[in-house]
């Protein structure tokens, strides 16, 4: 087991809105951006930031959803997560989570999960600016010429030099926040946002730039903003194609396990597993097309749990190494070179085994001889290569 330090910072998501704007048919949190809901998107900001406890505050009732979502996104991490009940308004939400807070914590981000866009730099940024005694914002700049207007007059000009627009997450010394939202809650005063509270409790604030990309999902247009953003960065981003090949001689032990199947009375393959070169190239042609390295590096001779084991389970843990990286399998192509098994009769059976043990991804197996040349024609071993197709899920 790997042991991590404890985070000293922690992210409140606030996500217990009913987004009454947006009028979807679930709480804003839940409602599709593309295939993945408002707060997934979040969520997936949150935790390619730096490591920080992570507080999902849900809608009564929403709880499992929230919980599913956080487990998905934080990947091998969700030790850092944890989900509360929100309340009638967000800075009661905002008090919930600040509940569910660590003893180690210095350091609170509250963030809106209906600024699902943010780039994780952001939130980096902001918990990196926060200092014992002021809070910190991320802000843009008006671009907007403003006007003070009285029941159909314009009355005065704005000078838009001394405004910011402000977004989250906002970020505060823990001890400071948590003393001024006890007054906040005492007073029944509720605050535009955190820093007004903040502020009103005679702290200061500073603010570093925003992203446009931060903008809050409030109205049916916002959400189509974020929907066009997500479809040009997944085009810009483009599918990933990857190559794996194997080889392994013939003189193993039992049968042959080739393909993630078994053959009565074929020649076993020798490896440090069970030889299954259709397997490990998939394995690589995956593990290549998503950047994430090689097999050798995620089941070679340094994992002794993988000693013996079949093609499945290394086909089943890349899928998982992927999905944890933010990356989906498109499809699988792969091809042996081999005098024997005579393929053909079980083919389908392989596909649907390969397939399944990605997760349902199409796997195309073919099987070919090389004309009694090289070893594979003089029957020596097995050679499989595979190519493999992968995109980002984020
Ligand atoms: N929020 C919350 N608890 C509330 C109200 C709001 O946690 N009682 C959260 C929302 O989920 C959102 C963020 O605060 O992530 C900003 O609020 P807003 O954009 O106003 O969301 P909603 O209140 O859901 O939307 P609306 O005001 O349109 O109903
Ligand atoms: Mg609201």
């Amino acid at each position: 087991m790997t042991l991590f330090p404890i985070p000293t910072t922690a992210i409140i998501v606030v996500a217990a809105g009913s987004g009454t704007r947006l009028g979807g048919a679930a709480p804003k949190a839940f409602v599709g951006i593309d295939e993945q809901p408002v707060l997934r998107h979040a969520l997936d900001g949150v935790f390619a930031a730096s490591p920080a406890q992570v507080i999902v505050v849900a809608p009564a009732g929403h709880e499992g959803v929230a919980e599913t979502l956080l487990r998905d996104a934080a990947g091998g991490r969700h030790d850092l997560g944890s989900v509360v009940t929100g309340g009638q308004t967000r800075q009661e939400s905002v008090a919930a989570g600040l509940k569910a807070l660590w003893g180690d914590i210095a350091t609170v981000l509250v963030h809106d999960a209906a600024r699902a866009l943010t780039p994780a730099e952001q939130i980096d940024a902001v918990a990196a600016a926060v200092r014992p005694d002021s809070g910190v914002i991320p802000a843009l700049a008006v671009i907007d010429t403003l006007k003070r207007v009285d029941s159909g007059e314009v009355v005065a000009a704005v000078d838009r030099s001394e405004l910011a627009a402000a977004q989250t997450p906002q970020g505060f010394p823990r001890e400071l926040l948590e003393a001024a939202y006890a007054v906040a809650l005492a007073s029944g005063t509720e605050y535009t946002d955190d820093a007004a509270l903040f502020a009103a409790a005679g702290h200061s604030v500073r603010h570093i730039s925003g992203s446009a990309l931060a903008f809050k999902i409030t109205t049916p247009a916002d959400l189509t903003r974020a929907r066009h953003l997500l479809s040009e960065a997944s085009a810009a981003g483009g599918p990933r194609i990857g190559i794996g090949t194997d080889v392994h001689a013939f003189g193993g032990e039992g049968n042959l396990w080739l393909a993630g199947l078994q053959w009565q009375g074929e020649p076993a393959l020798k490896g440090h597993s069970d030889g299954d070169v259709i397997a490990h190239a998939i394995v690589d042609a995956l593990l290549g097309a998503a950047g994430l390295g090689d097999i050798g590096e995620h089941f070679g001779t340094a994992h002794p749990e993988y000693a013996g084991a079949h093609g499945d389970v290394f086909l089943a843990r890349t899928a998982e190494i992927l999905h944890e990286a933010g990356f989906a399998i498109g499809n699988v192509s792969v091809q042996f070179q081999g005098n024997r098994p005579r393929f053909s009769g079980r083919r389908a059976e392989a596909e649907r085994a390969l397939s399944a043990a990605l997760g349902g991804a199409p796997v195309a197996v073919s099987a070919t001889t090389t004309d009694s040349l090289g070893f594979t024609g003089r029957g020596e071993g097995i050679a499989a290569t595979a190519i493999a197709l992968v995109h980002s899920t984020r």
